[in-house]
């Protein structure tokens, strides 16, 4: 198939603009992410209208930026593939729009990605030997779901949250312990010097029956311990750290819990957890313990590809040309799309 060997991936769904250029889907030649922290930072969240307009001012830089770093022009691509959605449609639009404008130019075939989909091809990327049948735990700023991966077929939606997705979860935290934007990693990183067992803060539906997962309570109770010891005043760091490594460990306690359950239930063997929150290294520890108390094995992608990235929308889009998809320019950006039926998928199963 050396016709769609070299595959440029755009990914522009939420506040990152990124490019690459993947190699049979398998090897990364180069991967280029631009984040826009001093766009949003001042708001302490991802203003959209202020990310798209972002996106247009850099999307023709990083696509550049990531052809200078593989070596390559335009004219070496043999497709482009794109995200489509979810994600914040306005954003997404730029990289899109530009992506299908490219190929129409070069006269090469544009696939559509689903974010998701793309954020599972990240842990086939980073491990060669993972492929369905395989359970993914998808967790990110969007997204907290678990998955089946099937053969020849879409994945198959195991549970999901039932409000907010943990990423969401941990912006908000870092939001209330006066942390800075992007949330994750300044709470990870403040949780460092804290006491995880500062206070117990609840292990929302950890136990429960079902996969699915929530963790709007475990937020408020946040928010109501920072309000119990502010009163108002600032936070000292000693407690911004507590409440972060408290809060960071009970998140962490669900997901490996649901983990687990999902693991035993459906008698998978292999797990790969995905998604910006996959790079918090809690996280990454505690799911590789309980995968060697329980006998099964994780894959992590690393840190780059579990945050948004255009090589995991680049291997993903890979195996969506090999099954013959091509888009067109009528290809449009979504901001809710199932994984199972994206309205751009030509064949059934995405
Ligand atoms: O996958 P991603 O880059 O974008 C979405 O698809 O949402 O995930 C971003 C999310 C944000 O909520 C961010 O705070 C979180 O991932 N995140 C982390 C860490 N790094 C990123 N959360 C916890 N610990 C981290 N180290
Ligand atoms: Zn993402």
């Amino acid at each position: 198939m050396p016709e769609r060997e070299v595959v440029l991936g755009i990914e522009s769904s939420c506040d990152e603009m990124a490019a690459a250029v993947v190699r049979r889907g398998r090897e990364i030649v180069a991967s280029v992410v631009r984040g826009q922290a001093e766009v949003h930072g001042p708001y302490g969240g991802v203003v959209p209208e202020l990310a798209s307009r972002a996106h247009v001012r850099t999307v023709s830089a990083v696509v550049k930026a990531a052809l200078t770093e593989a070596e390559l022009t335009v004219e070496h691509l043999h497709a482009v593939a794109v995200t489509a959605g979810p994600g914040l449609v306005g954003s997404l639009l730029v990289g899109l729009s530009f992506g299908k404008a490219l190929a129409y130019r070069l006269g090469i075939p544009v696939v559509g990605v689903h974010h998701v989909m793309g954020h599972l091809a990240a842990a086939e990327l980073a491990d060669d030997r993972l492929r369905p049948p395989y359970l993914g735990l998808a967790v990110s700023g969007a997204h907290t779901a678990l998955y089946r991966l099937r053969v020849d077929a879409a994945p198959l939606l195991l549970g999901q949250t039932r409000d907010d997705a943990v990423g969401e979860a941990f912006d908000k935290v870092a939001k209330l312990l006066g942390l800075s934007y992007p949330g994750g990693p300044a709470v990870a990183a403040a949780a460092v010097a804290g006491n995880p067992r500062a206070v117990a803060f609840p292990r929302p539906m950890a136990s429960a029956d079902g996969l699915d997962f929530s963790f709007s309570g475990l937020k408020t109770a946040v928010a109501l311990e920072v309000e119990r010891r502010g009163r108002g005043s600032p936070l000292s760091p000693g407690t911004v750290s507590d409440l972060a490594a408290s809060f960071e460990a009970a998140a962490v306690d669900v997901l490996v819990a649901r983990a687990r359950t999902a693991m035993a239930q459906e008698q998978q063997t292999r797990l790969a957890v995905v998604g910006g929150v996959a790079a918090n290294t809690q996280l990454r520890q505690r799911m590789a313990a309980a995968a060697d108390q329980d006998g099964f094995e994780v894959v992590f992608p690393p840190p780059a590809l579990c945050t948004d990235n255009a090589a995991m929308i680049a291997a993903a889009g890979f195996a969506l040309l090999a099954r013959g998809e091509r888009h067109g320019l009528g290809l449009n950006a979504f901001s809710r799309v199932p994984i199972d039926a994206p309205p751009w998928m030509s064949s059934a199963s995405s």
